[in-house]
């Protein structure tokens, strides 16, 4: 019988993936994966370290794994991700979870495979964190569990260096996969049925700006939006500052990239965007916006808003919120600040006092609620496509989302997943859509 593996995931996105690539590799190794803890044979955890309560949240899983270390202490606990990247957190780790097998780092996650058959050989504690990225590696083929959704990675790391972000310092510095690469995984991803294809990066607009390639982000999504085939193709996360008109251009050309842009603001103050270094003012956001929706009227933008952020006033806040307001996001990740050691924020005076973070966040939250609901009613009656993803046996209907990233619930005896299907909307319920099916097209995988 084979070995089990348990893969627990935290943060971005960009994780989730990398936990594919992970099961990948446990895959190719003869591990099967289990839905039931309790009976792994290695347990992995892909951390995050964005903010500190993901980093809590994983603390307190790991450390709930102790009883079973003691039970079965043939079970091995392995623990990746951004988290052990961190400096001194390796250390914090060691000291605290003393039943940790393998240690690894977001930089050579692809190394499992080796540092599991040296654990098993030497039966004690491996530790290999990669302090310095390395050649990009393309052989690992992620283990999909998202159809008809997929990932593909276009660029790693990130060079910003925003004063509030530990990305950079755990995930080096930006670099890009080949064009011929990306496209040919994406071409695969088609002809096997998949039916919507993210395009990932910290900062997708800066493809190719670690030299590695003359291809832009513009030429790259023109290239992959010729693919032949029904799929929606989407991309995140586009920076304001390098978020330019060449994209919009390419999006004008072609129906399968989505009219949805991820376009993180972070604060409506100008004066809060130049201490956060984002290199770009409340106006120029504004602009960008601008451009878009004339070109594209019925383009929506998604966004993330940090609020608390050191030296932030009433103020600056109600900028935010005058911002969310003209922009009418279609939603929105609201986050308080969270310091991060290393990092040029955490080292600012002015700190925003909790009670007036909390209450800022609940104001924010009440505003970005109420435009998404207000969204929603708009679709009373209209017709969508919805791309079906699951079923959701609570409620009993088949789920998927439409361009927009709306979610749209509906019944059907026969199996939609998979399949575009035109829904009739007949209720809109806060950020959900329930409709009734108008017709069908796409076949299954
Ligand atoms: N505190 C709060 N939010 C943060 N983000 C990144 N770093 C921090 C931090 N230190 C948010 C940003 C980013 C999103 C992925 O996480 O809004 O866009
Ligand atoms: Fe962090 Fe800024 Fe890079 Fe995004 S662009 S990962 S917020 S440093």
């Amino acid at each position: 019988m084979s070995e089990k593996y348990f893969i627990v995931t935290y943060g971005c996105q960009m994780n989730v993936h990398e936990s594919e690539k992970i099961a990948g590799i446990l895959r190719r190794m003869g591990y099967e994966e289990t839905p039931n803890m309790e009976t792994a044979d290695i347990i992995v955890f892909n951390t995050c370290c964005i903010r500190e309560n993901a980093e809590n949240h994983a603390f307190g899983n790991i450390g709930a794994l102790k009883k079973m270390k003691k039970q079965n202490p043939a079970l091995i606990i392995a623990v990746g991700g951004c988290m052990t990247q961190e400096q001194g957190k390796t250390e914090v780790l060691k000291k605290k979870f003393p039943f940790i097998d393998i240690m690894f780092g977001a930089l050579n996650f692809e190394d499992l495979e080796f540092l599991i058959l040296r654990k098993k050989r030497e039966k004690k504690r491996v530790i290999a964190i990669r302090e310095t990225e390395g050649e990009i590696v393309e052989n690992i083929e992620p283990y999909r569990t998202s159809y008809p959704n997929a990932w593909v990675n276009i660029t790693y790391g990130c060079n910003n260096f925003c004063t509030y972000c530990i990305v950079p310092y755990v995930r080096g510095r930006e670099r890009s996969r080949k064009p011929e690469n990306i496209v040919a995984e994406v071409e695969k991803l088609v002809a096997e049925g998949y039916k919507e294809i993210t395009l990932l990066g910290q900062n997708v607009n800066s493809y190719g700006s670690d030299g590695s390639t003359e291809v832009t982000f513009a030429q790259l999504l023109d290239k992959i939006a010729s693919i032949e085939g029904k799929f929606r193709l989407r991309f995140m996360t586009s920076h304001p500052k390098d978020f330019t008109e060449d994209v919009v251009a390419v999006m004008e050309k072609h129906r399968k990239i989505c009219r949805l842009v991820h376009l993180p603001v972070q604060s409506g103050s100008s004066k809060i965007l130049k201490e956060m270094n984002r290199r770009y003012t409340r106006e120029k956001y504004l602009e960008e916006i601008r451009t878009l929706k004339t070109r594209l009227p019925e383009a929506e933008v998604t966004t993330d808003i940090i609020v608390g952020f050191p030296g932030e006033t009433e103020e600056d806040y109600l900028q935010t919120e005058s911002l969310v307001r003209e922009v009418d996001f279609a939603s929105a990740f609201t986050f308080v600040y969270s310091p991060r050691k290393g990092t040029k924020a955490a080292e600012m005076p002015n700190a925003v006092p909790e009670s007036v973070q909390k209450d800022r966040i609940m104001r924010l939250v009440e505003l970005v609620n109420s435009l998404t609901r207000a969204k929603s009613e708009k679709y009373l009656g209209k017709t969508v496509e919805i791309l079906c993803e699951d079923y959701d046996s609570k409620k009993g209907l088949y789920m998927g989302r439409d361009e927009f990233g709306r979610m749209g619930y509906f019944t059907s005896e026969e199996n939609r997943i998979g399949q575009f299907v035109s829904l009739k909307i007949t209720k809109a319920n806060g950020i959900s859509l329930f409709g009734e099916i108008e017709n069908t097209h796409g076949e299954r995988k």
